[in-house]
């Protein structure tokens, strides 16, 4: 089973609509699909024809006691061909405060051994997350092996994207948990320039970060949730529905297994280096790791005479790659490579080439 978290601090960015339609399109190609709603606006419970209010058990019964990952089962609710909802409902917004006594890492782990407890077989389990980083959203991403993370195509969707894939590194390395993480760009209106350069300029930074599918605002969205049903199910020619299909495939074809195969067409070890006597820590960031600094890098320092030498060793597939180094918390490009590009925000990146 793959276990994707669909996650954004950010209010209103198509999470829940993401969840419940990709859980559509999937579950229309034939998989089993578990959507998760660890929401306690229950939106995507709602969203799935299930009212929260007269629901008997809810997700709460599951993660509040230490034995209650068992009761699992008994929460799910069969809500359409292919897909079950683990649903949610308002007490859930209690956990926190139940559980905070609790070691921390004891409290995290609710969901993860929830799911591992599950009877029947699933292909995907989808977490739908609320808009915050507490709890709810630890368990998430403790449980997943994925995140998905929507971004509203308006504005200031880049300035939070950075700082977001930043709290979600820190939060994998805090629980030891690696969780891959890729964007996706929701209500996309084409029709407006601001839209069509915000999309631009996260693929330039983000490049392979990005899922060529892209959501467009589509108003069946809205009106399928209303009904309660999946749009692939209740307009399945509309834009809404042909979106979250493209999506379902890429989501498909990125399957662990498949990507293994691609790497085994080699990834290269390349190494490069920063020369410097003063400076006291470098990091280098760039759309291999998600610019996050050291992300997904091997580092090493020599001392030759006064200078020092870091060696950053990445591990790349052919292409074309951008970086920076962070040298004491500064942003500047590599001194010793003289091919650089202007970035999405108008810093020169340096520019690698792998073959
Ligand atoms: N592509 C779209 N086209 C039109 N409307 C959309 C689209 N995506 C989402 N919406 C609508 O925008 C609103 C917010 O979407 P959604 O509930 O999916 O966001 P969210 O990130 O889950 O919000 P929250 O943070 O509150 O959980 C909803 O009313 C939803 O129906
Ligand atoms: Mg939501």
């Amino acid at each position: 089973m793959r276990t994707i978290a669909i996650v954004n601090q950010k209010g209103g960015c198509g999470k829940t609509t993401t969840t419940v339609n990709l859980a559509g399109s999937l579950a229309a190609d034939g998989a089993r699909v578990l959507v998760v709603d660890m929401d306690p606006q229950a939106h995507a419970t709602l969203a799935l024809g299930i009212d929260p209010e007269i629901t008997e058990a809810n997700l709460y019964e599951v993660l509040a006691d230490e034995d209650g990952a068992q009761l699992v089962n008994e929460i799910l609710v069969e809500v359409a061909p292919g897909i079950e909802v683990a649903p949610s409902g308002i007490v859930l917004s209690a956990l926190e405060q139940k559980l905070a006594a609790e070691r921390a890492e004891a409290r995290t782990e609710r969901l993860a051994a929830a799911l591992g407890r599950l009877e029947r077989p699933y292909d995907f389990a989808l977490i739908d997350c609320p808009p915050n980083v507490g709890l709810l959203t630890f368990n998430a991403l403790r449980a997943a092996g994925e995140a998905i993370v929507p971004l509203e195509m308006s504005f200031f969707a880049i300035q939070g994207v950075q700082k977001l894939l930043e709290t979600i590194a820190l939060l994998s390395e805090r629980l030891g948990h690696e969780v891959t993480v890729r964007i996706l760009a929701t209500l996309y209106d084409g029709r407006t320039r601001y839209a069509r350069e915000t999309l631009a300029e996260i693929r330039e930074l983000y490049r392979d970060l990005c899922f060529d599918a892209v959501i467009r605002q589509n108003v069946k969205l809205r009106e399928a949730a209303r009904r309660g049903v999946p749009v692939a199910r209740f307009a399945p020619s509309a834009h809404g529905a042909l979106d979250y299909a493209a999506l379902a495939l890429e989501v498909q074809a990125s399957a662990p297994e498949v990507l293994e195969r691609e790497v085994a067409h080699g990834p290269r070890r390349v190494e490069v280096r920063f020369r410097d006597a003063a400076a006291s820590d470098v990091r280098i960031a760039g759309d291999f790791n998600g610019w996050i600094p050291d992300k997904d890098v091997q580092s090493r320092v020599e001392t030759q005479g006064e200078t020092r030498v870091w060696t950053k060793v990445l591990s790349l597939l052919p292409g074309t790659y951008h970086y920076r180094y962070v040298v004491d918390g500064r942003w500047r490009e590599d001194p010793e490579n003289p091919r650089v590009e202007r970035g999405g925000v108008g810093e020169p990146n340096s520019v690698l080439v792998v073959r």
